[in-house]
C-alpha cells in the first residue's frame, strides 16, 4: 500500500511507485536491481515490454507484481510516480514524453534522444508537465572520474591542456548479431557508445565548436559499414580525441587528461587513477615515477579485487538511480542536467550524420571501399577533398 505525500503542488506515493519500460538486458541488469536496492524509498509496482512475455518472466524473476504488453496498458493500470525507460534510442522520446503527459518524472538511458530536436520536445514536455528528467550518464560517476574532475579543477595537473577516450567495445554484444536495432542507428555502433565518451569530455572542454569523425571498417560483417571511428571535437576550453571501436574481441574504457604539470589516467572498468608528473628522463625519476605508478596501481587493483569478490563492484546506474530518487522525492536538480543531455545528443547527432554520409559513401560504386578503408569527415558534411566552410565555427 502506499501512502500519498505532497511535495511542493505534486503529490507522491510512500515508497515511490515505479514503472519499468523494456525488459532487455539494461533493465535487468542494472535498474531493476538499482531500484529494487532502495527497497525503503521505492517499490517497482509492474514492467512492461512489447515483448510481452517477456515482460512477464522479468515480472516472476525479480517479483515484480504486474507486467505489461504495452505503456498505455501500464499507465492505465498503475499509478506511477516514475517511468524508467530502458527501450532502444530510437522509442526514447515517444516513450518519455507519453509518461510524462500522464504526470510520471522519467528516467531515460542513454543517449536520451537521437536528434537535438527530439531532445527539444523531451525538455519541453518535462517543463510542461511539471515533471523531472533525466538521462543514465552513469560513467561521469565513477570514483577515478570524479577524482579526476577534483584533481584538474584544483589544478594539480596546471593548465588543462587536452584529453583522449578509448571505448572498446567487445563484438560479440552488438557487431556480430546483423538484426541489432544498433545498426539501424544512423551512427550505427558508434552512436550507441559514441555517447560516452562525449558526455565525458564536456566537463572539460565545455561547448564543442568543431567535430571532425573518421570511421573505418576493419572487420568484414556485411552489415556493418564501419565498426570503429576517431572523433576530434573542439570546445570552448580544449580538445577531446576520441576513438570508439567495436572491432575488438575485449573491453576498454580508458580517459587521459594532459594538463600543462602532468597527467591523469583513467582506466575506468579496472576503476584506477593515475597521475603523472615525470618532470626529467633521468634514470633515478624514470625509476621513481614507475614505482609510485606501481604501487598506485597495485593498490587500486586489490581494493578493486576485494570489492568484486564481495559482490560490492560500484555501479554509476546505482548512483544515478538513487540521485533521480532524491531529486523526485526533494524536488532538486536532476543527476544529470538537461544542457548536458542536450549537448551530448547536439554532438552525436553530428557524428551520427558524418557516419552516414560514411556509409553512404562506402556504399557507392566508385567508393567502393575494401573493408579496411577509411575517409575522413568534417562536420559541415562536404568531402575531405573540399575545404570546409569555416569549420572553425562548427554547426
Ligand atoms: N548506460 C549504459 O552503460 C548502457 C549499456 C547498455 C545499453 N544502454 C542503453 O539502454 C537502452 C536499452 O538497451 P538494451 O541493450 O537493454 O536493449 P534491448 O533491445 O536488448 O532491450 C530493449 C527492450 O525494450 C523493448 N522495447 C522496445 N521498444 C519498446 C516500446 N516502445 N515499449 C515497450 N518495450 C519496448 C524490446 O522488446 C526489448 O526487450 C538503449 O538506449 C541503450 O543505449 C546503456
Amino acid at each position: 500500500m502506499h501512502e500519498i505525500k505532497d511535495i511542493g503542488n505534486r503529490k507522491l506515493r510512500k515508497p515511490i511507485a515505479v514503472g519499468i519500460v523494456g525488459s532487455g538486458p539494461i533493465s535487468t541488469e542494472r535498474h531493476i536491481p538499482g531500484f529494487q536496492k532502495l527497497r525503503r524509498e521505492t517499490r517497482i509496482e509492474a514492467v512492461c515490454d512489447m515483448n510481452e512475455n517477456l515482460a512477464k518472466k522479468t515480472a516472476d524473476q525479480f517479483g515484480i507484481p504486474r507486467s505489461f504488453g504495452t505503456l498505455s496498458e501500464m499507465l492505465k493500470s498503475c499509478d506511477l510516480d516514475i517511468v524508467d525507460v530502458c527501450v532502444p534510442p530510437r522509442a526514447h522520446k515517444a516513450v518519455a514524453n507519453q509518461a510524462m503527459e500522464s504526470g510520471c518524472h522519467v528516467l531515460v538511458e542513454k543517449p536520451i534522444a537521437i536528434s537535438e530536436a527530439e531532445c527539444d520536445e523531451m525538455i519541453r514536455a518535462s517543463e510542461k508537465y511539471g515533471v523531472k528528467l533525466s538521462v543514465v550518464h552513469n560513467q561521469i560517476f565513477y570514483p577515478p572520474y570524479v577524482k579526476a574532475q577534483e584533481l584538474v579543477n584544483s589544478g594539480k595537473v596546471g593548465k588543462f591542456a587536452g584529453m583522449r577516450v578509448i571505448n572498446f567495445t567487445h563484438q560479440k554484444g552488438y557487431l556480430k548479431n546483423m538484426n541489432h536495432w544498433i545498426h539501424k542507428l544512423p551512427g550505427g555502433v558508434v552512436e550507441e557508445s559514441g555517447p560516452h565518451a562525449i558526455y565525458m569530455s564536456l566537463p572539460f572542454i565545455g561547448r564543442v565548436h568543431d567535430i571532425s569523425a573518421t570511421p573505418t571498417k576493419i572487420l568484414s560483417y556485411p552489415w556493418v559499414s564501419f565498426d570503429t571511428c576517431s572523433i576530434d571535437l573542439k570546445g570552448a576550453n580544449g580538445s577531446s580525441s576520441i576513438i570508439i571501436s567495436h572491432a575488438g574481441d575485449y573491453f576498454a574504457t580508458e580517459v587521459d587528461l594532459f594538463g600543462t604539470k602532468g597527467m591523469i589516467r583513467l582506466d575506468l572498468q579496472s576503476m584506477l587513477l593515475d597521475v603523472q608528473q615525470r618532470r626529467s628522463l633521468e634514470y633515478t625519476t624514470l625509476a621513481t615515477t614507475s614505482i609510485k605508478t606501481s604501487v598506485r596501481m597495485g593498490t587500486g587493483v586489490l581494493s578493486n579485487a576485494v570489492s568484486s569478490m564481495l559482490g560490492k563492484s560500484f555501479l554509476g546506474h546505482d548512483v544515478i538511480i538513487q540521485r533521480f530518487v532524491d531529486c523526485v522525492r526533494d524536488d532538486s536538480p536532476p543527476p544529470v542536467s538537461l544542457e548536458e543531455a542536450k549537448e551530448t545528443t547536439r554532438v552525436m547527432e553530428k557524428i551520427s550524420s558524418l557516419c552516414a554520409q560514411f556509409s553512404l559513401e562506402a556504399s557507392r560504386p566508385r567508393a567502393s571501399l575494401s573493408h579496411n578503408s577509411s575517409l575522413p569527415l568534417v562536420q559541415n558534411g562536404m568531402s575531405p577533398h573540399e575545404p570546409p566552410i569555416d569549420s572553425k565555427h562548427g554547426e
